[in-house]
């Protein structure tokens, strides 16, 4: 065996002991009623701001793809994830949630520095996708809170919004996902919005549906509509949303957006135009629960990424900083 391969199936078989170590009812001793607990704050920030999950949906995301889901996301600090390129539009309501989430748990004495931030935010994640409207599903628990934070790699740890499937479709393996992972991952999309530098450049040399080389077509009223949204000299607050068809409901409305060529993202629009991956957005689009069924399998998939042990996790007594 090379030595190369010995370090691939050592870490593989590192990853699996210590995603054995998750479990639905992690805290059923410690802290029993930390779904509840977390299920009341994540309700009480909804009504104040939906933009609130979309927000917590996305730093999920960002959490476990970068350094695994160990909410070094939410560590602040001269090196911190969250100014770093993409992460730098990382939602305020979205970390507030967590801090009140976290305040509610560590509300209860018997719960007290006994949950991790890093669960804290899987759970809220879940209760955000379930009070938009998507799926309810039972979250691994068991993720302990790790104690680094490197801006650097943020960057190249994140997928692009110009990527194309294959780009995508190698930074998912890379941690584990399939492309079915990954399609139904970004039906995520189907709530929030986009800031126009993410697509503005597809607006403008945009040459019609025959341009495939120049990314993948757009709906031409739509591009003159989007065009009024991002003007060339657009605010750097403008934004539109990702789902044009429901856009503050968690369904399958994203697969129709991208089957009317609605989709802004070039990452996103790209899952239809290419033939790959096609089958796959318009079995989503007519079928709403195989689209739940798969989103719930790939979070589940996510949320096992890079879990820490005790050897360098712990429990966070406050989530932007390390004990
Ligand atoms: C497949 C590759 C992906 C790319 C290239 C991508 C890229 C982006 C970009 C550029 C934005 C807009 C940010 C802004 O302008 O503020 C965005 C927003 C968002 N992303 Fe993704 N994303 C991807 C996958 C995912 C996944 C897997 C999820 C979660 C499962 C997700 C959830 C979200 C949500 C909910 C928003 C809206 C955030 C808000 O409104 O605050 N994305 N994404």
């Amino acid at each position: 065996m090379s030595m190369v391969m010995v370090v691939v199936v050592v870490l593989a078989a590192t990853a699996s002991t210590a995603a054995a170590q998750l479990s639905q009812n992690y805290y059923a001793s410690t802290c029993p009623n930390v779904e509840t607990l977390v299920r009341g704050a994540v309700t009480k920030k909804l009504q104040e701001t939906f933009n609130a999950a979309p927000g917590t949906l996305r730093l999920f995301f960002h959490d476990c793809f970068v350094r695994g889901c160990d909410a070094s996301v939410l560590l602040a600090g001269p090196d911190d994830e969250h100014s770093a390129g993409p992460d730098a539009t990382l939602s305020p309501d979205a970390l507030d949630l967590i801090t009140r989430a976290k305040a509610a748990v560590d509300g209860d004495p018997q719960c007290t520095n006994k949950v991790s931030c890093a669960d804290i935010l899987a759970l809220a994640t879940r209760d955000v996708v379930s009070q938009a409207g998507g799926p309810n599903y039972q979250v691994e628990l068991g993720r302990l809170d790790g104690k680094v934070a490197t801006r650097a790699i943020v960057k190249h740890s994140l997928p692009g919004a110009s990527f194309n499937l294959d780009q995508l479709n190698k930074l998912f393996a890379a941690n584990g996902l399939t492309q079915t992972d990954m399609i139904a991952l970004s039906g995520g999309h189907t709530i929030g919005v986009t800031h126009c530098d993410k697509f503005v450049r597809r607006l403008y040399t945009f040459k019609g549906s025959s341009a495939a080389s120049r990314g993948p077509p757009m709906n031409l009223n739509f591009l003159r509509q989007m065009r009024q949204t991002c003007p060339l000299n657009y605010s750097p607050s403008a934004f539109a949303m990702l789902d044009v068809v429901t856009p503050t409901k968690f369904d399958n409305g994203y697969f129709q957006t991208l089957q009317q060529m609605k989709g802004l993202l070039a990452s996103d629009q790209v899952l239809f135009a290419d033939r790959r991956s096609r089958a796959t957005v318009n079995y989503f689009a007519a079928n709403q629960t195989a689209f739940f069924d798969a989103f719930v399998a790939a979070m589940t998939k996510l949320g096992r990424i890079g879990i820490k042990t005790a050897t360098d996790g712990e429990i966070r007594r406050v989530c932007t900083k390390v004990n």
